[in-house]
């Protein structure tokens, strides 16, 4: 715990324990999604080291998608109202899509997300997320893949940021300032 970002950071689940899970993930989704043509929805830009390291694990042809949203304005708290900042590159219709998220914290950026990408007429939509925060849930999500449940505490590290930093982290770890 020497470098300028671990100062701030205590470290909750460590690099080995995320990518352990990462891997069995991406096994559980190969076997699901044998035969069918996969679309993962990246959302920007917490979930990209989880999509990234994922994808990896996924035995499967399939093919990437960024979705940029805005939820935040800094700070520690949702403010529940969600913008779609970059759209994705292709049509959705037809397609099985597999959400990728970072967190689902008061689940209002998902349920803004599932009811869009819905509404393009795809064949499926699952949700993924690293992470589930269900103390802080304002709204009843069904994650499909879900990588470990945390409690109520701030985290970063692993695509997750404080502020726009600390997202480099390898590991998932606990802001020690919130
Ligand atoms: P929700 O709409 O409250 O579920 O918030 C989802 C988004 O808020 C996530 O995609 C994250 O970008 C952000 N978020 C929620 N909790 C945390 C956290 O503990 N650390 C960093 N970002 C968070
Ligand atoms: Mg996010």
């Amino acid at each position: 715990m020497t470098t300028f970002q671990e100062k701030d950071v205590g470290v909750l689940i460590s690099e080995e324990a995320v990518q352990a899970r990462v891997k069995e993930l991406g096994a559980q989704i190969t076997r699901d999604y044998q035969g069918k043509e996969l679309t993962l929805v990246c959302v920007l830009k917490g979930s990209v080291f989880f999509a990234i390291d994922l994808a990896r694990a996924i035995d499967l042809p399939l093919t990437l998608e960024f979705l940029g949203v805005s939820s935040y304005h800094g700070g520690t708290e949702s403010t529940g109202e969600v913008r779609i900042t970059t759209d994705v590159s292709k049509p959705m219709a037809g397609k099985h899509l597999l959400i990728i998220e970072d967190i689902i914290d008061t689940g209002l950026t998902m349920s803004f997300l599932l009811e869009n990408l819905q509404a393009r007429h795809p064949a499926s939509v699952k949700i993924c997320s690293l992470l589930e925060k269900p103390a802080r849930a304002k709204t009843k999500v069904n994650i499909d893949y879900k990588g470990f449940v945390i409690e109520d505490k701030f985290v970063v590290g692993y695509g997750l940021d404080y502020g726009e930093k600390y997202r480099n982290l390898p590991f998932i770890g606990i802001w020690k300032h919130a």
